[in-house]
């Protein structure tokens, strides 16, 4: 019997309308465009706006971007995961309000929370479901509103971070395309280098988390990007080598787009030609679980069934990981 993988069927994305540049973040804090763009290749960012707008407006809309792609009937998806570190709320499913508004409504469903690896291990999640050879269509979304935990008088992390969502569609595969190998680590001494402090269950909100403003990101960013640097490379090399692939085997990089300096890094180690390399941290900043399918959506035209792609992550906690794909169309 053939092995089931499972694949990528279709791709859908949003991003809010609202540009963050560097020139108006100029405006707002102790900073400039050569520095923004010298330390991390950014250029401009998306920021949503407007009342009553959760990481699950942006999700939703760009699961519609894919169901209007694909053509296919909502009913017929039986699993919805919305990856995200940053949930529409506390304790009510973000991912079960995604569901029933894009008329999901014969599927369950579960957010995954892992930083800014929330989606490839989310991938990884959906795979097993698919694999197991009980489910034939799982829909993955991943999603954050960034802005809603950043401090914009903070010139430290408020040039880092925006707004977006991508969607993608697992479905099982019989040519072996899709997943093929994974290589997914954590490390909890990682979390007081990178975190929201308050605001969970270890140090509820008060008035005092407030003022001390230990509800925005925090990070210790040269000890992160030295982290990142390393793992991020190492994941990569480690799927290689697993696999006895050598460079030449690879068409695509999809790293996660945190620091366009820690994704040269990953790509020099592996001696990968640039032009291999997706990249679109210039236009949406580090988008958290958005950047890898984000990736997929901007590079869908150029991408050929049977390209083998190698993702890598690294986030929040710490978590990281790799993975090793095959383009199914
Ligand atoms: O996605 C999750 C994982 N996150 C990451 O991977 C982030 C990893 N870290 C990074 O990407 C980088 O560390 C940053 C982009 C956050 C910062 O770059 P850096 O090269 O590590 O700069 P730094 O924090 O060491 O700051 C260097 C200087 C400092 O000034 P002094 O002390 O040398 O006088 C900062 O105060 O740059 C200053 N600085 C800025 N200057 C202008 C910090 N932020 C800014 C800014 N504009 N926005």
């Amino acid at each position: 019997m053939t092995k089931i993988t499972a694949a990528i069927s279709a791709v859908g994305k949003y991003v809010p309308d609202f540009v963050l540049s560097n020139a108006l973040l100029e405006t707002m804090v102790d900073t400039n465009d050569e520095w923004i763009t010298s330390r991390t290749g950014i250029k401009e960012r998306r920021i949503l706006k407007g009342e009553n707008k959760g990481t699950s407006y942006m999700a939703i809309k760009a699961a519609q971007d894919l169901l209007r792609k694909k053509q296919i009937d909502p009913k017929e998806i039986e699993l919805v995961i919305v990856a995200t570190a940053t949930p529409d709320m506390q304790a009510a499913s973000t991912s079960a309000f995604v569901a029933t508004k894009i008329g999901a409504t014969e599927a369950f469903s579960f957010d995954l929370i892992a930083a800014c690896s929330s989606f490839l291990f989310a991938m990884s999640t959906a795979a097993g479901y698919i694999e197991s050879g009980k489910y034939k269509k799982v829909l993955l979304i991943g999603a954050d509103k960034c802005s809603s935990m950043i401090d914009y008088t903070d010139r430290a992390t408020c040039i880092i971070f925006g707004d977006g969502a991508g969607a993608v569609l697992f479905e099982p595969n019989n040519e072996g395309l899709g997943i093929q190998d994974e290589y997914l680590r954590s490390d909890g001494n990682g979390r007081d280098f990178l975190k929201v402090e308050a605001g969970g269950s270890l140090l509820p909100a008060t008035a005092e988390t407030i003022a001390n403003k230990q509800h925005y990101v925090h990070q210790d960013g040269k000890t992160v990007f030295k982290f990142a640097v390393f793992n991020m490379a190492d994941a990569c090399e480690r799927i290689l080598e697993s696999n006895n692939l050598t460079k030449e085997d690879i068409q695509w990089l999809a790293p996660h787009q945190a620091n366009k300096r820690i994704i040269d890094a990953t790509a020099n180690r592996l001696k990968l030609d640039p032009a291999k390399v997706m990249m679109n941290i210039h236009k949406y900043g580090n988008t958290t679980s958005a950047t890898l399918p984000l990736l997929l959506n901007d590079y869908e035209d150029q991408l050929k069934k049977g390209d083998t792609i190698v993702f890598a992550t690294f986030g929040g906690g710490f978590t990281w990981g790799s993975m090793l794909y095959k383009w199914a169309y």
